[in-house]
């Protein structure tokens, strides 16, 4: 709790772009959240360079994450959005839960796994230990509650159990974190293939909408998505994956539910469904479009927010590591 506030924690990486998947999905939501939850939304660099990053692509990705935040809603007065690297003390925590984790337990982590072997020229110990640092990133700030996803619930249990096993020695440091299941968002699909997550790391850019990406590229991307033979506008997931993932888009940026986009689109060839869903989400996109190209040309303002987000994490931050570092023996700092 931070006042009268359950903690909620998310951390993202600052790869790639943003996709109309990660907006209907999950920053959508995120904006409900500001009122009653103090959030935090860590942009994990630190994290992102478990594998290798180009510099200047993964800065830019960095500064620009950061922006398109602001730009489709997230009010960085309420939430406070900042960068993992600007706050040395997850680094400082993380060392300190190193000691309290077993090699066996990260050995068993899914990801490592998966990641060792899709990066077997590359197998350092910052993939190994990356559960340890996420683990800090959502001690530090005595969270609540955790939105993740699937892929992140073992780490997300391995952070109860390293907090667990820290507060059985030492007192009740740190608030024991829960997953945070809200309302589901959206979930979109890929446009050429309905049955899998629309995804920004997806190596076919027919597949995904990029927040940024341009008007006649989106429409020309909605032209060619996969629907079926039956040229019914029709919700059914199961039989008709690539109409239902178009009706989930248009009903999730017009607000109309399902069955009134079925109603509105009865009749309607495929053709004109398509470039009706193409043209809702164009007309969605460019006031986020608009507001990013003014944050471009804002810099100080940018600058401010940084400063001042940091500051605020920074400042929790602190009081939960004076407190570990107490605990676990340390000579008291002299100022
Ligand atoms: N590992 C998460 C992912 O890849 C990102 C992350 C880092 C995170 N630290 C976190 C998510 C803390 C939630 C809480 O998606």
């Amino acid at each position: 709790m931070i006042g009268d506030k359950k903690v909620i924690f998310s951390g993202m990486q600052p790869s790639g772009f943003m996709t109309l998947g990660n907006y209907l999905g999950a920053l959508n939501n995120w904006k409900k959240l500001q009122y009653d939850y103090n959030c935090l939304y860590c942009i994990v660099d630190m994290h992102a360079i478990t594998v290798r990053q180009d510099p200047a692509k993964f800065r830019k990705a960095g500064r620009d994450i950061l922006m398109q935040y602001i730009a489709s809603g997230l009010d960085p007065e309420k939430n406070i959005i900042y960068y993992q690297s600007h706050v040395p003390q997850h680094a400082e925590l993380s060392w300190i839960l190193n000691c309290f984790t077993y090699m066996g337990e990260l050995s068993r982590m899914t990801q490592f796994k998966e990641k060792s072997q899709k990066h077997s020229d590359n197998i350092n110990a910052g993939l190994f230990d990356y559960p340890v640092l996420m683990a800090a990133d959502i001690l530090l700030y005595q969270t609540d509650l955790v939105p993740v996803g699937e892929d992140q619930r073992q780490h997300l249990e391995l952070t109860r159990d390293i907090a667990e096993r820290f507060n059985s020695l030492y007192g009740d440091v740190f608030t024991i974190p829960e997953g945070y299941i809200g309302k589901v968002g959206a979930r979109i699909m890929a446009l050429q293939d309905p049955t899998k997550k629309m995804s920004k790391s997806d190596e076919n850019k027919n597949n995904t909408i990029a927040l940024m990406d341009d008007p006649k590229v989106i429409m020309n991307k909605f032209k060619k998505a996969i629907t079926d033979s039956e040229n019914e506008v029709h919700y059914d997931p199961e039989n008709k994956p690539g109409v239902s993932n178009l009706l989930g888009i248009y009903s999730a940026v017009t607000g109309k539910t399902i069955e009134e986009c079925e109603k509105e689109f009865a009749n309607c060839g495929y053709g004109n469904f398509k470039t009706s869903v193409g043209e809702a989400v164009v007309a969605n996109l460019e006031p986020i479009q608009k507001k990013f190209a003014d944050l471009q040309n804002n810099k100080d303002y940018i600058e401010s927010i940084i400063k001042k987000n940091t500051e605020r994490a920074s400042a929790i931050a602190t009081k939960t590591l004076s407190k570990v570092r107490k605990k676990v023996g340390f000579v008291e700092k002299i100022r």
